[in-house]
């Protein structure tokens, strides 16, 4: 911080501050509104660091010593600038205004209707303030004093920054210390990308600061109570450049150099030119895995992939059997997730995937691996959610000469499945409690009980296996971790804690009749591991956290890109007597976290675990 200030005291130090000029300072005040809003205001002094197509921004001349008030204010009035550049120190007056245009997001302190009092000198050499330098490094944990100290936690939206107005804790929390750099110029230097660039070329990065959560591609991965506010996103180029949009998690970044603002419901820096990549990740995609299948109950292998609204005439079938094949390695079973109907997207009565998922298992076969057979269980058409008309589920792919249901029995789209003395179920497949209003707008699991064809003798129950594959409900309606909304609000949370719950009691029944069933669940949970609607699911259900059980690196747990992000949104979870057997092995692929937006092929990252599923 020492460098912070010295530069602007040695400024400040000839000149003497009178009762009727209103420093930045003042204005920005030392909490997240202006303490002056919607007053007027003269004699405002500053210098000007940008300008952008809207306005432009002044750094104070007369810097107080208090962090946590930025020295930097934007001034709001396309036609001000007109006359005015870099480097002119001018003489301002105007009204101060809280700006947003949602009412999810933070407002952003500015100067409206602004009138030139004075130019003073014009000239003077700008230097943007470098982060983790001349300011402290950002806090890496926890984004708001409001959050009670976990940004997931539930119940959320229990209070809102704008009216708590809480004063700025900059060392310690992420959005208190962007806030305190509110219309800074500065300088990111070393910046890596921590996701992929979207579709308009914003780019999260972190720059040479200290950061938690670093994985091996170099991007932050979501912990526990650390959802990496150390991360600030590069936003439109204030020169009319744009920014490249084939950014991937981890390419090195030329240095950077830009305002910081907040807009579409996050902190940001405004690049004074477009970015450049200077070196890009070189290996596009991960190896295959190593977990090859033993072709018997000791090791048979377990695929699981979101395949992102697979329709009959999707153009990413080659793809998805290519990573089956060639980066999965053909796993025994795959449980696959958004599959949708027969003609896709057209919203018609039409619910049968048959031709959706026979064109898959053709793909498959036609790039050389195996003849898969597939079962599902059609919805109800319009009731579960996703793309309208599309009608997806979820859907078992397997090797019907290693795997088959245990005495098959399909349950329909309404009919509840239940767990019979044996353990055995009612229906095999069937779908859970598919009548419960918890499952509104959502995917149904379906339950399915297997047995893997033994070469020497005759099946017997002894040697099936149970598996649960779940499409929970979305995230949709989430509020940005940079919202207003503190914790922010989790989007369907209550939605997926009801799902998690009878699906984990479910999976209790099969356990009270049987402690050692093997039971293997697994999907797209939409969730995290630490959240409320996964611990619950793990504690009724007794079940264990393959990840855990497979000591999987907790930074490697990833599956999903979001904002700044890499998190774990799918997930496996075993019963004991496959946790216990030695045999519990688990891989993420990153097929589709580590290309560009344009390549990727989904928007999950497939999975793949070797288990022991024999008696
Ligand atoms: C404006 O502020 C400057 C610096 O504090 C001061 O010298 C000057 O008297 C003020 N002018 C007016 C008109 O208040
Ligand atoms: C900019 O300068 C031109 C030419 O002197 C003048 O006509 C115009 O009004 C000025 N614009 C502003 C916003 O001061
Ligand atoms: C597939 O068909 C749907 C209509 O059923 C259409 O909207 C979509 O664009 C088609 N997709 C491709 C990749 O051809
Ligand atoms: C889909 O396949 C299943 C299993 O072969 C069959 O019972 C069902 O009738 C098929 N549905 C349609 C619409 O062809
Ligand atoms: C959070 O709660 C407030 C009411 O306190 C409500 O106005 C706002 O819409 C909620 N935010 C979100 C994102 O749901």
């Amino acid at each position: 911080m020492a460098a912070f200030f010295t530069r602007f005291l040695a400024l400040a130090a000839s000149l003497a501050v009178s009762s009727s000029a209103t420093t930045i300072a003042e204005i920005n005040g030392p909490k997240f509104l202006s303490p002056l809003k919607d007053q007027a205001v003269s004699n405002v002094s500053g210098i000007i660091t940008a300008k952008g197509p809207d306005g432009l921004w002044l750094r104070s001349i007369y810097p107080d010593r208090d962090e946590r008030t930025s020295e930097s204010l934007y001034v709001f009035g396309r036609a001000f600038g007109a006359n005015l550049t870099v480097g002119d120190s001018i003489v301002v007056r105007g009204q101060v205004a809280e700006y947003r245009n949602n009412k999810d997001y933070l407002y952003l302190t500015q100067l409206s209707r602004p009138v030139l009092e004075k130019k003073v000198s014009s000239g003077t050499k700008v230097q943007p303030l470098v982060i983790g330098k001349d300011t402290r490094d950002p806090p890496t944990e926890q984004y708001s004093s409001l959050d009670g100290g976990d940004v997931f936690a539930v119940p959320n939206n229990v209070s809102l920054i704008s009216v708590a107005n809480p004063e700025l804790q900059p060392k310690t929390y992420g959005l208190d210390f962007w806030e305190s750099l509110s219309g800074e110029l500065v300088t990111v230097q070393k910046p890596t990308a921590l996701t992929k660039a979207n579709r308009f070329g914003d780019t999260w990065v972190a720059g040479n600061w200290k950061v938690s959560g670093r994985n091996d591609r170099d991007g932050l991965t979501i912990t526990d109570k650390d959802a990496n506010p150390e991360a600030i996103i590069i936003g439109t180029p204030l020169d009319g450049t744009k920014n490249p949009t084939s950014t991937r998690m981890g390419d090195s970044v030329e240095e950077i150099t830009g305002i910081v603002s907040y807009a579409f419901g996050f902190y940001r820096i405004l690049p004074t030119t477009a970015i450049k990549i200077t070196d890009s990740q070189k290996q596009e995609l991960p190896k295959p895995t190593k977990l090859e299948s033993k072709g018997r109950c000791s090791g048979i292998t377990i695929g699981a992939y979101n395949v992102e609204n697979l329709a009959p005439n999707s153009s990413h079938h080659g793809a998805v059997a290519e990573h089956i094949i060639k980066y999965l390695r053909s796993p025994d079973i795959i449980f696959v997730q958004e599959v949708q109907d027969d003609n896709g997207p057209t919203n018609d009565a039409i619910v049968s995937a048959n031709l959706t998922l026979t064109t898959l298992t053709a793909a498959i076969k036609s790039a050389g691996g195996p003849a898969y057979t597939f079962t599902d269980i059609v919805p109800v058409d319009d009731q579960d959610g996703g793309q309208p008309g599309g009608n997806i589920r979820v859907a078992y792919l397997y090797k019907p000469e290693l795997i088959r249901l245990y005495k098959p029995n399909p349950g329909g789209s309404l009919d509840a499945n239940e767990v019979l003395n044996g353990p055995t179920l009612k229906y095999n497949p069937g779908r859970i409690d598919p009548a419960n209003k918890a499952w509104t707008a959502s995917r149904k699991p379906l339950a399915a009980q297997w047995e893997v064809i033994s070469k020497k003798s005759s099946a017997s129950k002894a040697d099936t296996f149970f598996t649960v594959n779940v499409h929970f409900g979305s995230k949709g309606g989430s509020s940005s971790l940079h919202g207003d909304a503190r914790p922010p609000v989790n989007g369907g949370v209550a939605d997926r804690l009801a799902q998690a719950q009878i699906t984990a009691n479910f999976i209790k029944n099969i356990l009270a009749k049987d402690k050692d069933a093997r039971i293997i669940t697994a999907g797209d949970f939409n969730e995290f591991a630490f959240v409320e609607p996964l611990e619950q699911y793990a504690q009724i259900s007794g079940l264990k956290d393959l990840d855990a059980v497979a000591k999987i690196d907790k930074l490697e747990r990833y599956t999903y890109l979001f904002d700044m992000n890499a998190q774990q949104l799918d997930h496996m979870f075993v019963s004991d007597s496959v946790a216990k057997s030695g045999e519990a092995k688990y891989e993420h692929i990153h097929l589709n976290t580590w290309p560009e937006l344009a390549s990727q092929v989904s928007d999950h990252d497939p999975s793949v675990a070797r288990l022991d599923v024999c008696a």
